[in-house]
């Protein structure tokens, strides 16, 4: 079977590293064309990415040229992109109008109501949205984005929990690592033997992602989960892998064991799938006193699995526990990539161009 051409926007940063990296050797798709801001255009990716990851640059995108975001430019049928925020949303709407299905990261879109931000295990039914975009906007291809790195472990927790007790509200501390901020990210003298205990926007995006992914489709729009989330964002010195602290109130009381099992045997809505990037199980417990720790847990799964230990009762709500999420794979590129795995199973990469 051909693979798909591929176009990866924002190339050289700490995003798109991950995805140059998940996508070399990957069944479906194939990188074809990468692109950076102005500064790295018309550059060989070899020499215009400081590349920051474990192992070698992929040596067949060391001589690709990097190219502008344009229409014209991107000539693939998917583009994921991981273009800063700043970057305007109407570069990721000029290709979705021109029929190209994008699969973004930047939190622009986010909150448009034709937009889903998906978490395939969770609400791959949210792709119902895509005809109400492509209605409503007049586009040849979709627009689909990935939730903030940091609502991903908060999101499926809760998802598990609330399909076996119900969820009543939830407050969340996260620790969260360096790439979270991009490259050259946080200043080493700002961070080094310290904690900061603020993410620009972060809060409110965790706040609030997680209610939409657990939203239900009807009709026309997304109506959020009912539960509120408080959220506390702080930046620690590790270099991958947010940790959260949870605390839940739950809907009816359950024992520790109770919470444990549902935690370990939620599947998700796509299991039956089989897609090359879906981690098997999705949720790893884990019973040590000490884990989940981020150097040691980031990679369960590929980097795909949330790690989930430290589950007690909580004198405040009823239940606590910590959760990792890798947030350059989970929460970035390797979800994004098990995003267009489904819509590639589901047809949906056949429209546009
Ligand atoms: N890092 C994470 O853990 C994480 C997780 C989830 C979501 N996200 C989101 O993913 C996106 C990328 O984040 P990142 O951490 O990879 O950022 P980053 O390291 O700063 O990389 C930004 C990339 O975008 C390119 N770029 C910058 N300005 C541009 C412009 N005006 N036009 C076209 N390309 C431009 C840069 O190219 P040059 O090399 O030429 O500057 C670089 O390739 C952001 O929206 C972020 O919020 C990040």
């Amino acid at each position: 079977m051909a693979r798909i051409p591929v176009a990866i926007l924002g190339a050289t940063g700490a995003v798109g590293q991950r995805f140059i990296q998940l996508l070399d050797g990957h069944p479906w798709f194939e990188v074809a064309v990468i692109t950076a801001s102005e500064r790295s255009e018309g550059r060989r990716y070899g020499e215009a990415c400081r590349w920051m990851l474990e192992g070698e640059m992929p040596s067949r995108v060391r001589d690709m040229i990097l190219r502008p975001s344009t229409p014209e430019a991107v000539d693939c049928p998917l583009a994921f992109s991981a273009l800063p925020s700043s970057v305007p949303g109407s570069v990721e709407e000029e290709l979705a109008r021109a029929g190209v299905t994008v699969c973004s990261n930047a939190s622009t879109h986010r909150t448009d109501p034709d937009v889903p931000i998906l978490i395939a295990e969770l609400n791959p039914d949210h792709l119902g949205l895509l005809d109400v975009q492509r209605r409503r906007r007049g586009w040849r291809g979709y627009l689909v984005t990935g939730p903030n790195c940091t609502s991903v472990p908060v999101a499926v927790v809760l998802r598990a929990l609330d399909r076996a007790f119900g969820v009543r509200h939830a407050h969340v501390v996260s620790l969260q690592a360096l790439s979270g901020a991009g490259y050259p990210g946080v200043p080493s003298l700002d961070i080094l033997d310290n904690v900061i205990p603020f993410i620009a926007a972060e809060e409110t995006k965790v706040e609030s992602e997680p209610r939409k992914i657990l939203g239900r489709l009807e009709g026309e729009s997304i109506a959020l989960a009912p539960f509120a989330i408080s959220a506390q964002c702080n930046r620690v010195q590790v270099r991958d892998g947010h940790l959260v602290c949870l605390s839940i109130g739950l809907a009816r009381r359950a024992a520790l064991s109770e919470v444990t099992e549902a935690l370990r045997s939620y599947r998700g809505e796509i299991a039956d799938l089989d897609l090359p990037s879906a981690p098997q199980p999705l949720v790893v417990v884990r019973e040590e006193p000490d884990r989940p720790q981020p150097w040691r847990d980031r990679d369960a799964g590929g980097g795909m699995a949330i790690v989930v230990g430290r589950v007690q009762p909580c004198p405040v709500n009823d239940i606590k526990l910590v959760a990792l999420s890798h947030n350059t794979i989970r929460g970035a590129a390797g979800g994004l990539i098990l995003i267009a795995e489904l819509l590639r199973a589901r047809g949906l990469l056949e429209a546009g161009r």
